[in-house]
């Protein structure tokens, strides 16, 4: 392996919020590569701990609790469980998966600000920032929304306009509105603690432009690169929020540490936490001191939005403070898209993971292989039900299963599943493709290629397959038995590698396959005497993979679209303006304000009623297409506003005389539009 000058590794996966469920782009991201990696890593026996946790504070959480008129703990409670329990599902192999409202994580991450404080590495500034006078705080970027400077989208919050995606400062709104009262937010001053990375940008330069050129991935580096040549600027440490840990200074009381700083030390207190609980010195996986010959190498896995927290912040602050070893490598993916768009939490567009845990029970691995074969190792990629039918079919279950099926199914039926005089693999050329394929895995994942690696272990596979085609023991048996056994023998011994090949990415079936074949192998090594002593006897099979039926697919296809639909619906999007007008064009339109005298349905139709209205003028008869918003009986004495000379129509026979005015809200429901006070029917609207 490449990193095998390391006695320790110290392996993470970017702490998840902890304000909703996971999807398939998490774990393509951040969690599927990190835990190959790492099941990788045990199986050669290397020191490693892997660590996680949710990410608990700052305006995610905040935000969420508020939609969902909750606290920020009820929220975290909820979801930290959610998350652990569906990563343990998948077997994501964390050693800890902890969490940052822990008070171990508090204390440590206001001992790492105070050490930067006392030796006077943060800048303290004033500065103005938007205050909400009602509720008496100040806002975070994204409780504040107002029009994009760019692209005039109302919608537009104080980090980020989402249409036309720049990249925004609060104060560049036009009409910022605090989403707390709705009210316009007053500018305040306060202040700040900030992170000189202008400081420290020589030192990155060295460290990362030079130090990291050839060892990290090209997309990670590309981005570093293309920061570091705009100029870094100092970025603030704190915030006034009322969620997160507080910054340790009785100047700052009310003030919380920015998420960015304290979320990646929760790394460092996970580890403490884990080696509290199981006796080791948690040290030896982050301190320089503990590591004088730089025996220790830490790998944050992660996803593409967290690239500069991860190279450029975090490692100023690990440098900063001096004791901590710093990463070695970033291995960054880039993001997955499902069905031609993009994952999307807001939209409700993303295959959920609990969701696929209840709809696809038992069928953990094959989302592995499916979102391996598809990481978005250095471009984005994309994920399709179609897509995934296909690589299960034509791969998982034609190829893996079908090879293990068949010879389990044979050696049983021909010797009752006992090996005899079989210790060895009895074959030269599929001796060295083995060996060449243990050469190669290990090589493509220490390079972060899981999906090289793992063609490489379908490559035996497939050469398994199309041995037994080839010797056809079914066929030999009857005259030569000893040659099938031979064969099928030799197959036990490919499937016995297989079961080790891809334990680091299809671990549930791996262990399936070792039950199967009765044997233990949890050692990534290749010897050709591995298992079977004379008269070992296998366990009956099982079934490893299940074909995937169109209906299933269909079903989840439709399930999108319907959330899709259903999501757009309940956004609150204005139609666009129509084309100005001139204010002739407007007072040609008499409107009136009138009452509901009668209403009934128009037969044989669904959406129109008969109405007959007291216009103040007179009484007319109006045709109006509410039927599916309102009861007739309900409607009798309404005030409406009336347009009245619309040119008469004849609908369905009835000639109606002008029309009812209606505010159709952006889900499509109706309401009549009637004078606020006490006015005259025949009241002129203008
Ligand atoms: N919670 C962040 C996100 O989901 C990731 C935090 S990674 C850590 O984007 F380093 F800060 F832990
Ligand atoms: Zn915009």
């Amino acid at each position: 392996m490449e990193q095998d000058k390391f006695k320790r590794y110290t392996v993470t996966s970017a702490l998840p919020y902890a304000n909703g469920p996971l999807h398939i782009g998490h774990l393509a991201g951040a969690y599927l590569p990190a835990d190959i990696f790492v099941r990788h890593l045990r199986l050669q026996r290397k020191d490693v701990v892997y660590v996680c946790g949710s990410d608990e504070h700052g305006a995610a959480i905040t935000i969420k609790a508020k939609k969902e008129n909750t606290t920020p703990q009820a929220i975290i409670d909820k979801y930290h469980h959610q998350i652990k329990d569906t990563f343990n599902n998948f077997g994501i192999a964390f050693d800890i998966y902890h969490r940052t409202s822990s008070a171990i994580h508090h204390t440590l991450s206001q001992e790492f600000f105070l050490n930067l404080y006392e030796k006077g590495e943060f800048i303290e500034k004033y500065s103005d920032q938007y205050f909400d006078e009602e509720f008496e705080q100040f806002l975070a970027d994204r409780y504040i929304v107002g029009t994009c400077p760019n692209c005039a989208n109302e919608n537009a919050y104080g980090d980020q306009c989402e249409k036309c995606g720049s990249t925004l400062n609060a104060t560049d709104l036009i009409n910022p509105k605090s989403t707390l009262s709705g009210n316009k937010p007053i500018l305040k001053q306060t202040k700040h603690w900030y992170l000189p990375l202008d400081k420290y940008q020589p030192w990155l330069e060295e460290w990362l432009l030079v130090g990291k050129k050839d060892v990290w991935k090209t997309n990670v580096y590309g981005q570093c690169s293309s920061w570091l040549k705009q100029g870094l600027q100092p970025r603030s440490m704190t915030r006034d929020l009322d969620w997160g840990i507080d910054v340790p200074l009785p100047e700052a009381a009310g003030k919380k540490l920015y998420v960015w700083l304290d979320a990646p030390i929760g790394y460092i207190s996970a580890t403490k936490q884990w080696a509290l609980d199981n006796g080791k010195n948690w040290q030896l996986y982050w301190k320089k001191q503990a590591n004088p010959t730089d025996d220790a190498c830490l790998i944050n896995f992660i996803g593409k939005d967290n690239i500069v927290f991860h190279c450029i912040t975090f490692p100023s602050i690990l440098n900063a403070h001096g004791d901590y070893i710093l990463p070695y490598n970033v291995p960054a993916n880039e993001f997955l898209n499902l069905e031609g768009d993009k994952l999307s939490t807001s939209r409700n567009h993303a295959v959920w993971l609990h969701e696929y845990l209840d709809e696809f029970a038992g069928k953990q691995d094959e989302l592995r292989f499916v979102l391996t074969s598809i990481m978005p190792e250095t471009s984005d990629s994309e994920f399709t039900w179609k897509d995934y039918q296909a690589r299960v079919n034509n791969e998982l279950v034609a190829i893996l299963g079908n090879f293990v099926n068949r010879v389990m199914i044979l050696m049983h039926k021909y010797f009752d599943g006992k090996v005899l005089d079989g210790k060895a693999l009895k074959n030269k050329d599929i001796n060295t493709q083995i060996a060449n394929a243990y050469t190669l895995v290990d090589a493509h994942i220490s390079t972060y290629k899981f999906r090289n690696a793992l063609q490489s272990v379908m490559d035996i596979a497939r050469l398994g397959n199309r041995y037994l085609t080839e010797t056809e023991p079914w066929k030999t048996f009857k005259t030569e038995p000893e040659a099938a056994r031979e064969v099928l023998q030799n197959c036990l011994h490919i499937i016995g590698h297989l079961s080790v090949l891809m334990q680091a990415f299809l671990p549930h079936s791996a262990k399936k396959i070792q039950q199967m074949l009765h044997l233990k192998g949890d050692v990534f090594y290749y010897d050709e005497e591995l298992v079977f002593e004379d008269g070992h006897q296998l366990n009956p099979a099982q079934l490893l993979y299940e074909k995937v039926e169109d209906a299933a697919m269909d079903f989840q296809i439709a399930k999108l679209q319907d959330k899709k639909t259903e999501a757009l619906q309940s956004q609150k999007v204005a139609q666009p303006a129509k084309p100005n007008i001139t204010f002739e064009q407007f007072a040609d339109l008499d409107i009136r304000t009138a009452t509901i005298l009668t209403a009934e349905k128009v037969a044989k139709t669904k959406k129109l009623l008969k109405l007959t209205v007291d216009t103040g003028i007179d009484t007319r008869t109006i045709v109006s297409g509410i039927a599916e918003y309102f009861e007739p009986e309900n409607i009798v004495g309404k005030r409406v506003s009336v347009l009245i000379n619309l040119a008469p129509r004849e609908i369905k026979g009835i000639l109606s005389q002008g029309m009812i005015l209606m505010a159709e809200n952006t889900d499509g429901k109706l309401s009549f539009v009637a004078p606020a006070g006490l006015v005259d029917n025949g009241s002129v609207i203008k």
